[in-house]
């Protein structure tokens, strides 16, 4: 996930010298998005290009103090997927005789093709992104004769996978722009137009916004602002007037980053899939995993959610014939476990900095094992220190408890899984591919803000779970505890009778999840024993059984296969959380007590 910002002036601003102002204050409005680098570049006669690795405090100092002419412009705040952050990796991407310069959001997947293609022709590239081949491309065009636009639309032609691009040229006024499940926004001013991922780039200087559909395409000059389809007719689009504040803009009209990042899920399952999943090829590829040999055994080491993660990870590696065991980290002890050179540990850590997580990594690294890291953060402590990483793509998480980067490990695992033992699973392939479509249903119809209402006063909240549905009510009850501050506990939901049963009362509602393939029967079985001992019954089901008869409420999810129901299922709890703690008033972004990155031992 990256930020991109593109602003045109008019002549006032050329004088007043506003476009890096406007540029700037754009990218601190989107540097929740990314933050390892970013750039700017103005067009005049030439190009002013600036960039480098590091937050904008750091682009901001390499800027110049005297002026820089030009009224259009283009900026970028990155989150690395291809190539470490540096400056070279930074954005704007140019061709090499700087004619125009592009940013970019989003991932394209036929890059390497076009990269070698390129290459074959001449080119030489300077970064190891994806979005470089664009500039070459627009280039490219160029020398054949057309217009820059028509430049611009065939380089948009050729490229396959997700982007928001804009690209500005030298000796221009104008900033051109192109959309495929990335977001951009155009900002409508009085003293000139923007476009930007998110509204918060501009919204201190305009609250009327056109959001651009997929397929469709921008151009903004200094007088005008018009949007085109694919085809290059003209769109008539909707002019909407933003009804939040600056002050909210971070969030983007939500009222917490935490179901901000909640909503942005479908998103994050997209970002990790791209590129790694081809349903035409038939191929699941983790390409910095693919020379790894099927290892002897599999240990993975994790704290808190990622360890939830982690026990969902061992059953797809079991169901594929690979021993693989989940040990919370801080309870790792090489010495007491069979690690050699045969096994495989894997730390499963979003901010790849846990200090239980990187000792139990060293740990293994001294008694002989391959490592690998599975982690959102680029260039994180456990990326480097690891044999190999599996970056997981979430984009960054701002709130402390972890959502959008729980889904995103159970994806990267699964394909993990997939990759170390050489099983391509049509079945798994297809579901994966329909499951952001179906979180972003299940976000749509979610009805848990009634059933948060109802249980508010409860005394505390169970969760059960069989199979690949355990982890995810052990993470139901973690994120509960976390953001409500209520007593809340997640079981395998066969265990409950043996002790658990005792606390059930009419002031526990019971959430049981109850998805096909997870022995669902004997699920239902369980949510007779709490039903007729008078718990409240809040089923989360895809209907593969009848528990509906025995619920007070269900919270349907999507059939898919059994290993990612519990996944959709995870985001009705999420939300059932969020909503009880938000109506408890509590402080859901910055839980007391907790930190995002916990870095002692
Ligand atoms: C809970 C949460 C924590 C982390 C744990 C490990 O919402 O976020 O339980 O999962 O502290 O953190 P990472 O994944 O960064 O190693």
């Amino acid at each position: 996930m990256c930020g991109i910002i593109g602003y045109v002036g008019d002549d006032a601003t050329a004088a007043d010298d506003a476009v890096l102002d406007v540029l700037m204050t754009g990218l601190s409005g989107l540097e929740y998005r990314g933050y390892d680098s970013a750039g700017v570049a103005v067009a005049n006669s030439s190009l002013a290009l600036y960039k480098r690795e590091g937050d904008i405090s750091a682009l901001e100092s390499a800027l110049p103090d005297g002026s820089v002419d030009g009224v259009a412009g283009i900026g970028h705040t990155r989150w690395s997927t291809h190539g470490p952050p540096s400056d070279a990796n930074a954005h704007p991407h140019t061709d090499p005789a700087e004619r125009v310069a592009v940013v970019h959001n989003g991932i394209i997947e036929n890059y390497q093709s076009l990269r070698d293609e390129l290459e074959a022709d001449g080119h030489a590239f300077e970064s190891d992104t994806d979005t470089e081949v664009v500039p070459h491309l627009i280039a490219d065009a160029l020398e054949s004769g057309v217009d820059r636009e028509t430049a611009f639309r065939r380089a948009i032609d050729r490229i396959d996978g997700s982007y928001a691009i804009a690209a500005v040229f030298a000796g221009s006024e104008v900033v051109y722009a192109a959309r495929n499940e990335s977001p951009l926004v155009l900002g409508v001013g009085d003293d000139g137009h923007y476009l930007a991922s998110d509204v918060p780039a501009f919204i201190e200087y305009t609250d009327r916004v056109i959001y651009l559909d997929d397929g469709e395409f921008a151009r903004i000059g200094p007088d005008d602002l018009v949007v085109t389809d694919e085809n290059g007719t003209v769109v008539d689009a909707a002019v909407e007037t933003i009804e939040w504040d600056a002050a909210d803009a971070g969030k983007s009209g939500y009222d917490h980053y935490m179901l901000k990042e909640i909503h942005e899920q479908p998103t994050a399952v997209r970002q990790c899939l791209s590129e790694r999943v081809s349903g035409l090829e038939r191929t699941i590829d983790v390409d910095s995993i693919a020379d790894l040999e099927p290892p002897a055994r599999v240990q993975f080491v994790a704290c808190g959610t990622s360890y939830h993660a982690a026990l969902y990870g061992t059953r797809l590696l079991r169901e594929r014939g690979v021993t693989a065991q989940a040990f919370l980290a801080s309870e790792y002890d090489a010495d007491s476990v069979p690690v050699d050179e045969e096994t495989l540990v894997v730390g499963v850590t979003q901010s790849g900095e846990t200090a239980d997580t990187m000792t139990a990594l060293r740990d293994a690294t001294s008694a002989g094992a391959t490592t690998l890291a599975v982690t959102n953060v680029v260039g994180s402590s456990a990326a480097r220190m690891c044999d190999h990483v599996v970056y997981v793509r979430a984009g960054p998480e701002i709130g402390v408890a972890a959502t959008k980067t729980f889904v995103s490990q159970q994806i990267a695992l699964a394909l993990v899984a997939c990759e170390l033992t050489g099983t391509y699973d049509d079945d798994l392939v297809e579901a994966l591919r329909a499951l952001p479509d179906q979180l972003q249903a299940v976000l749509d119809e979610s009805a848990t803000r009634d059933v948060a209402e109802e249980y508010l006063e409860s005394d505390a909240y169970f969760f059960i779970g069989r199979g690949y549905n355990a982890p995810v009510a052990l993470e139901g009850a973690l994120k509960m505890k976390e953001i409500t501050y209520k007593h809340a506990e997640g079981f395998a939901a066969g265990e409950l009778k043996h002790g658990p049963l005792a606390l059930v009362t009419d002031r526990t509602p019971v959430f049981a999840i109850v998805t096909g393939g997870a022995n669902p029967r004997k699920t239902v079985g369980n949510v007779k024993e709490v039903e007729t001992r008078g718990a409240p019954v809040v089923a989360v089901t895809d209907g593969c059984v009848d528990v509906e008869r025995y619920a007070d409420h269900v919270l349907p999810v999507p059939e898919s296969h059994p290993a990612l129901t519990p996944i959709l299922a995870n985001v009705q709890l999420q939300l059932v959380s969020y909503w009880v703690a938000n109506r408890l008033g509590r402080s859901i972004d910055k839980p007391r007590n907790l930190a995002k990155s916990v870095t002692v031992e």
